[in-house]
Order: structure tokens, then sequence, then C-alpha cells
């Protein structure tokens, strides 16, 4: 297997959860990590954080900028950042669908486009868009992210095919139940919604995982590495579900 060079990763939502998680994983493999956050992100030696909201269409040039200013590339690009609220299809109003296009779909797509041609440019890339196991199987109470990880699924297809011949390649990494901060929003809301106690709900949604138990973010992160790393480059326009074999798809 090849050995990985030293590269630029941009990772966003970096403070915390999976982000967190992929960052330090990336700077323990070398790499030299800038993660953003919209607060600062609080982030471990040697990764620099850096203000940036990935819905705020004023943010994603100047992040891009300081970033090969001070580092150089990125050569990894890793679009995450915090899910949409939970709701059910029919409850989410207009202003719920825009906030979630915002930061589902067009800020992703915004630092694509900023990002891609330069990777192409240099001859190496790796974009991975963190989206969901909500992708392949619908849950009905987090609707938004349903329907806009379909869209993003799909840009990531696109995109992938633009520069693949210069060595960038974009991939998915579609998470299932993962022990984070959102996570426990989630069954928090549905525990309120249902009348239910929080534990209740919370074994219900690891009873579905044959595995048994939630992922740890870490277990998401080695994912991301991979598809990050040298040896990934003939993967290209895929997603890879990290789920503990929750989905029932092939
Ligand atoms: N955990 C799961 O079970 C699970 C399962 C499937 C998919 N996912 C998806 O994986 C992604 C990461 O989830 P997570 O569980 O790690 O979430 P998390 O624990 O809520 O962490 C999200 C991180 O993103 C940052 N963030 C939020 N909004 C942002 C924005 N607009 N711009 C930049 N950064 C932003 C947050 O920091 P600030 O608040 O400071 O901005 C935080 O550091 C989400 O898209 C989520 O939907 C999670």
């Amino acid at each position: 297997m090849q050995s990985n060079a030293q590269r630029t990763a941009l990772v966003g939502g970096g403070g915390a959860g999976i982000g967190r998680a992929v960052a330090e994983a990336l700077a323990a493999q070398g790499h030299q990590v800038v993660v953003t956050g919209r607060k600062p992100p609080e982030v471990a030696n040697g990764i620099h954080p850096l203000v940036a909201d990935i819905s705020d269409p004023d943010s994603a040039e100047p992040t891009v900028r300081e970033v090969a200013e001070r580092f150089g590339g990125p050569d990894i690009l890793v679009l995450n950042a915090g899910g949409p609220p939970p709701g059910r299809i029919l409850d989410l109003g207009d202003e719920h669908w825009r906030a979630a296009f915002e930061l589902l779909l067009l800020g992703p797509l915004r630092l694509a486009r900023l990002v891609l041609p330069g990777m192409a440019e240099r001859g190496f890339g790796r974009v991975v868009i963190i989206t969901s196991t909500a992708v392949r199987q619908p849950q009905p109470d987090i609707a938004a992210s349903v329907v806009l990880r379909a869209a993003v699924t799909s840009a990531a297809k696109l995109l992938s095919r633009e520069f693949a011949d210069a060595g960038v390649t974009v991939n998915c990494v579609a998470p299932g139940p993962t022990d984070t901060e959102r996570r426990r929003q989630i069954l928090t809301a549905r525990a309120r919604r249902e009348g239910r106690p929080y534990s209740e709900v919370e074994a219900e949604d690891v009873a579905v995982v044959p595995a048994g138990r939630a992922g740890r973010a870490e277990e998401i992160a080695a994912a991301v590495c991979f598809l990050a790393s040298d040896a990934a480059s003939y993967v290209n326009g895929t997603v890879l579900t990290v789920d503990g074999g929750r989905t029932e798809t092939t």
C-alpha cells in the first residue's frame, strides 16, 4: 500500500462529533488540519481552528483563501457540519427547508466549486461528504436530512466525474447512529414528542442495528481517512455506509 504524503485538510464542523474525530484522525496521520465551526472550534494541539459558517455565502471564499495562504491546498476537503433540526415532512415550513438547503447542499457545493479546480491543477484531491444512512433508509422524523442528503449524494456523483482524470475523487460517507451531540438531540426530540423516556427511545434506536450499539465518531473518521488517503485513488463517486449493518438494502 502507498504511504500517505503530508497534505492540507479542511474539515467542516471540526469542533465536535464526527468532524472533530475526523480532524484528529487526519492530524494523527501527519496532515495539516484546519477545522471550521460557527463558534471558535475547540481543537486539539496542532489543529488550526477557523470560524466559518458553511451556510453563509460570504464565508466560503475567505476560508479557502486563508487555508491556501497559510498552509497550501486544501488537498483534502471534508464537507461536514451539523444536521438540520428534526421534523416530519409535512411539519417543516419553507424557512426550515431553505435553511436546510443552504446547510446541506448549497454550502458544500460552494466550497467544492472553489476547491476542486485547484486540486485538479495540483493533480491530487480528496473530497469526502458526510451524509447519512437516511439516504438509503429514510427516517420520517428527519425529513430535511433525508431529502437534501439525496440531493447532495447526486451532486457528489456529478462532482466525482469532473476531475477524475486529474487525481481528484469525491465520495460520501453515510453514518448510521453515531454517539454525538447531534444524535442526543434527535433522540431527545423524539422522546419528548412521544412522551417516552430517553433510555427507551435510545434502546429502540440501537435495536435495529445488528452491531447492537451506536457507532463511535472515530469509527466514522476511519472511513473518511481511508477515502482521503492515497490508497483510495481508484474509489470515486461512491457512498461508504458506516452503520454497524443497520441499512437493510444492499
Ligand atoms: N450523529 C449521528 O448519529 C449522525 C448520523 C447520520 C448523519 N450524521 C450527520 O453527520 C454530520 C455531523 O454530525 P455530528 O453528529 O458530528 O454533529 P454534532 O455533534 O452536532 O457536531 C456538528 C459540528 O458542526 C458544527 N456546525 C454546525 N453547523 C455548522 C455550520 N453551519 N457551519 C460550520 N460548522 C457547523 C458544530 O459547531 P458550531 O455549532 O460551533 O458551528 C459542531 O462542531 C451532520 O451532518 C449529521 O447530520 C450524524
